[in-house]
């Protein structure tokens, strides 16, 4: 297969990940034949000190013609200030809304060999195999916003509106979702106070009986999900919410595996387009540059890629297991590794899991 992958490694440690999934990438093109072809382009802060803009029209062309795209992250206590005018995630915010990647996918699974690197007991995350579907599009990302003068002094309004057809795309990219694993859907909401939890609910229920009986699907509120998910994760399959709730459960469910490092996604919009796949994780501009970045959210989130962006499943499952493989060995960076063990390095890492990457082919490619 030719495909061409644009990278947007952005800011902070997005180019240190950036550069390992690239280099696992290019490994599976050479075990397997294809011929990926990689563009660079800027986004967030280093667009905005290139270009002056979060998102040049060049990135977003680049972006929408590309058979994928692949992104760091974005952001950076530098472009932070409150006096900013332009901001570096308001670039990954026109880059979703750009590509109309509405269905933001975020699998957490917990393999026994990671089950006692959680600050939750072992036996609470062992086994959790979850997908989290996050609205991406909407919300209160994305209304109208303002500020000025009122009562009580400055007033500042951030609109949240969702539409019955946005609700309904990404209910039924959920259902099927949740059709092809364990048929278990749970939707997120705060319909006990929100008006748009109320449409969003009306319209889950609505999908799901005339579409998706088969399922299980049951309402839960999101402050109610937020303790569940520590409480009993497992019980989880597919969970469905909206844009900011989705945002803020996520890195929570993170901690179910032990860091947010290691959390991949992929976004999805209408069949045919560019996905955008990317790690859940920000900047951390702290540990930017020195080689402890965990890379492994953006390894998975390369293998995600391959499955849902190019069609590639083998070759997806098989950097799935050298990541696994790769964790019961012990090859952990520093977030994850405990007292007793060293920390590998971001690209120690990157090294090691194509090098196993490799070593998982020759039995095959051995036979000359
Ligand atoms: P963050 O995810 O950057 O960091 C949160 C914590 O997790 C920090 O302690 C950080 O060091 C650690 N961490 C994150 N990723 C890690 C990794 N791969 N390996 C090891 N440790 C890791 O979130 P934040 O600190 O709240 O935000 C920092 C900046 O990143 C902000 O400007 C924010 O807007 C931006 N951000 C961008 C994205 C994105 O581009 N998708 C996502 C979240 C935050
Ligand atoms: C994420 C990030 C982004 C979000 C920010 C950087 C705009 O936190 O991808 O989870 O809130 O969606
Ligand atoms: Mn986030």
């Amino acid at each position: 297969m030719n495909a061409n992958i644009v990278t947007l490694p952005g800011d902070g440690i997005g180019p240190e990940v950036t550069a390992q999934a690239v280099r696992i990438l290019t490994a599976v093109a050479d075990l397997f034949g294809h011929r990926f072809q990689f563009e660079s382009a800027p986004i967030g802060g280093a667009a905005i000190d290139a270009t002056g803009s979060a998102l040049p029209d060049s990135t977003l062309h680049a972006c929408r013609s590309a058979s994928a795209v692949l992104l760091g992250a974005v952001g950076g206590p530098q472009w932070d200030g409150a006096e900013a005018t332009v901001r570096p995630e308001q670039g990954l915010l026109a880059l979703r809304k750009g590509l109309g990647v509405y269905a933001n996918l975020r699998p957490v699974r917990v393999p026994d060999c990671l089950a006692d690197r959680s600050t939750l007991r072992p036996e609470v995350v062992r086994g959790v195999d979850l997908v989290v579907v996050r609205e991406l599009t909407g919300g209160m990302y994305f209304g109208d916003k303002s500020r000025g003068p009122g009562e009580g002094g400055e007033e500042a309004i951030d609109v949240c509106r969702y539409s019955t057809a946005e609700i309904e795309r990404v209910a039924r990219r959920a259902g099927q979702l949740a059709r092809g694993r364990r048929g278990r859907l749970a939707s997120v909401d705060k319909a006990n106070v929100l008006e748009t939890s109320r449409l969003w609910r009306e319209t889950v229920t609505r999908v799901m009986a005339e579409e998706f009986a088969d399922l299980t699907v049951e309402h839960v509120l999101v402050d109610a999900c937020a303790m569940h998910l520590i409480r009993n994760p497992g019980a989880f399959d597919v969970i469905l919410t909206e844009n900011l709730f989705g945002d803020i459960l996520t890195d929570e469910a993170a901690m179910l595996a032990g860091s947010i490092g290691l959390l991949p996604s992929a976004s999805l919009g209408a069949p045919g387009t560019p996905g955008l796949f990317e790690p859940i994780h920000g900047s951390a501009p702290t540990i930017a540059g020195r080689d402890l970045a965990n890379p492994y959210g953006a390894i998975l989130s390369a293998a995600m890629l391959l499955r849902q962006g190019l069609s590639l499943g083998t070759e997806a499952d098989a950097v799935e297991q050298v990541v696994e493989q790769a964790w019961s060995a012990g090859l952990l960076p520093a977030d994850l590794a405990d007292a007793s063990t060293t920390p590998y390095g971001t690209e120690a890492i990157g090294a090691a899991v194509a090098a196993l990457l490799t070593d998982a082919a020759m039995p095959a490619t051995a036979t000359r």
